[in-house]
């Protein structure tokens, strides 16, 4: 993995309480993550993009009424109201930005399945849940912000129940980037607080470690590319709206977003692992 080293809970935490002020996911539905797109459908806009992806999720984790969930890094919960409304199943979700709790509880109060979910702060490498206490979980982009992967795997194994799945929507590095390329790499971690960014070596060896089985690791990096010139696209127009400092350091980030989703090494699994 590159590493970045010293990601905190709290510098992850202040980055996703100003990304919420900015309101930088509103172009995406509120989710923050990619989209996704099949091979015949260049069209379809971002926000319904990023909803497959959490459908692409949701399918994975073989759900049925009533179970219960954990989200690990929820954002402002909209991945969580659609898999809870769409599947009849309660999902708590947890994240380290006090802003994120906040909006993902007003819409959950706006949501028809507000009742079956609840957001709260918390850190994944320390979860306040007794063992056993889910059916399953997810992590949707979260994973790769914790300076050390393999601790939170082994609690979200602690409070997952046997045979219970996790499923992981998450950036890979195909191959390492090296030379010119690792600057890129480098300053996206710098801006968006990323620890760093694994093989897909790297997320089977962590899972392995933290006691999981793997199920399914696919690589779907080509069918989201298109979302880092959408994403790019967003912060510019944000940009428009800021002050001059604030609007450069907006636009330096769409240009890095630019630079790493042009990328050839640039993936992007899908993992689907199981508690034995
Ligand atoms: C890229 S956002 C993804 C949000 C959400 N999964 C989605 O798809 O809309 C990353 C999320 O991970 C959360 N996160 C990062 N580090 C975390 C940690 N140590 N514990 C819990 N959540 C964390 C952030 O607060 C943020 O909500």
């Amino acid at each position: 993995m590159t590493q970045q080293s010293d990601t905190t809970a709290d510098s992850v935490g202040e980055v996703y309480d100003q990304f919420a002020d900015a309101g930088a996911s509103t172009a995406m539905g509120g989710n923050i993550h990619v989209g996704y797109w099949d091979d015949d459908d260049p069209e379809v806009p971002i926000a319904e993009a990023t909803d497959r992806l959490t459908d692409l999720v949701a399918e994975r984790l073989a759900l049925r009424p009533d179970r219960q969930l954990l989200d690990v890094g929820c954002g402002i919960g909209v991945p969580a109201l659609r898999i809870a409304g769409a599947h009849d199943v309660r999902v708590t979700g947890i994240t380290v930005s006090q802003q994120q709790v906040t909006e993902a509880a007003a819409r959950a109060v706006e949501s028809d399945a507000g009742g079956r979910v609840s957001f709260r702060l918390a850190d994944a490498m320390d979860l306040p849940f007794e063992d056993v206490s889910f059916d399953g979980a997810f992590a949707i982009e979260s994973l790769l912000h914790l300076p050390d992967q393999t601790p939170a795997l082994k609690e979200i194994h602690r409070v997952v129940r046997p045979g219970g799945r996790l499923v992981i929507a998450d950036l890979c590095q195909r191959q390492p980037f090296t030379g010119a390329d690792k600057e890129v790499l480098d300053g996206m971690l710098l801006m968006y607080e990323i620890a760093g960014i694994n093989t897909p070596e790297e997320h089977h060896a962590r899972l392995a470690e933290a006691g999981w089985e793997l199920l399914e690791l696919t690589d779907i990096g080509e069918q989201v590319r298109a979302s880092y010139g959408h994403a790019a696209a967003a912060f510019r127009g944000l940009a428009g709206a800021l002050d001059a400092g604030a609007a450069q350091q907006m636009n330096a980030a769409a240009d890095l977003m630019e630079a790493f989703g042009g990328h050839p090494y640039a993936g992007y699994v899908l993992i689907t692992a199981q508690r034995s």
